[in-house]
């Protein structure tokens, strides 16, 4: 990156960010100041941010997957779901564009002060997987969010991949029990896969399993992943575990709710409409956790499988970390965690890696 540019983009990431990592109780993200911190910094160059020589910073997926430490990255999405039920996130209803008999796309926008607009393009082709390619394909763009200027486009598939199993690890680390020893993820995929590299994050598990509907996928994932172990009976798997993570894109239940265990606690991120993979007889005798109150809205904003349930059984992740709600109560309450994806998860996911690829120098920069 050419040394005048980088150091812009540094300037701009110092002048904007104020960051207060890993406290539970505080939002995550504050800005520095009321004035108009993007501002000064660009005042500072103003003939570079000119239309005709706009530096827009280019993160590949290769370094995306460099730039983001999973562990803050559980923090912030903690932060970024307080702020999201605390009114503090704009996180407009995402539209969709279908593409008859190939796939759709979904235009994810989200911004809160102190961030950049940020604007997530994900493209969900599910018969890319036969040919090689992730079903899910996204990029990332970030604006300044005083003059809508574009600062930096970034590879959106792996924070997709990234966001969506860490909020349902997320849901995993404040809800699971903190005794739980055995944990079971249901599907061999991309979520399934990011999955396993959370879990050992926030329990000492004894053992954690992989099951999927081919089980030769499911022993390529564990081969993967030290100390994960492929088994072939799921309802086995889910009748002796702790913690059941699904990852699939089954339109259909993927277990029973029956096999579920006082005391476990359940997360499911599959979007397979009409459908979807959690039984939907299991919410009625578990603690329902979701992103927000949309996720009872009909798709393409919220789940299938909570279609015609009543939103007040819901309790919304962001309420239960301020406080304001209760989460795990009793050692055999089972717990749900159903997510639907929002954009405020690309929002704070892509603010970590930007930070992280300025501070290290990262990236190309084209002028727009
Ligand atoms: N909630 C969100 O924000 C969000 C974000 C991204 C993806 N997703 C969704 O997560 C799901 C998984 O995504 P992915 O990228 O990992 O997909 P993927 O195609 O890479 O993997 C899906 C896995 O599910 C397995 N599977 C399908 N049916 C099954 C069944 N009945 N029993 C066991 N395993 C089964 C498949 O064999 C495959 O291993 C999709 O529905 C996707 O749309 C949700």
């Amino acid at each position: 990156m050419d040394q005048n540019k980088r150091d812009n983009h540094a300037k701009i990431a110092k002048a904007v960010y104020f960051i207060t990592l890993p406290d539970r109780n505080t939002v995550v993200v504050q800005p520095t100041t009321k004035a108009d911190p993007m501002t000064s910094a660009i005042s500072t160059s103003s003939s570079a941010q000119a239309k005709g020589d706009m530096p827009v910073l280019i993160l590949s997926e290769a370094e995306m997957k460099t730039c983001i430490d999973l562990r803050q990255l559980l923090d912030v999405l903690a932060g970024g779901f307080k702020a999201l039920s605390g009114g503090k996130v704009v996180n407009p209803a995402r539209p969709q564009l279908d593409i008859p008999q190939a796939g759709y796309s979904l235009a994810m926008s989200a911004w809160m002060a102190g961030m950049h607009l940020t604007v997530k393009i994900v493209n969900v082709f599910e018969g890319n997987v036969a040919k090689g390619i992730p079903s899910h394909l996204a990029t990332i763009h970030l604006f300044d969010p005083q003059t809508g200027m574009p600062v930096c486009v970034m590879d959106g598939t792996y924070i997709t991949a990234v966001r969506t199993s860490g909020s349902a690890v997320l849901s995993v680390r404040e809800l699971a029990r903190r005794d739980a020893k055995v944990a079971t993820v249901v599907g061999a995929g991309v979520q399934a896969g990011q999955h396993l590299h959370l879990l050992p994050l926030v329990r000492d598990f004894t053992e954690i399993r992989v099951v999927s509907k081919e089980f030769a996928d499911a022993q390529a994932l564990a081969a993967q992943h030290p100390g994960v172990v492929a088994v072939a009976d799921i309802e086995a798997a889910v009748r002796s575990s702790d913690v059941v993570c699904l990852a699939t894109h089954s339109y259909a239940p993927v277990i029973s709710a029956e096999w579920v265990r006082p005391g476990t606690h359940i997360s499911s991120v599959g979007v397979a409409p009409p459908g979807g993979e959690l039984p939907v007889e299991l919410i009625g005798r578990a603690s329902l956790f979701v992103e927000t109150r949309d996720a009872f809205a009909p798709t393409p904003v919220g789940s299938c499988e909570l279609a015609g349930i009543d939103p007040k059984a819901g309790i919304e992740l962001g309420d239960m970390l301020l406080g304001r709600r209760p989460g795990r109560v009793s050692a055999d309450q089972v717990t749900v965690y159903k997510a639907m994806g929002v954009a405020m998860e690309d929002m704070v996911a892509a603010d970590l890696a930007y930070r992280e690829a300025v501070r290290r120098g990262m990236g190309r920069v084209v002028a727009l």
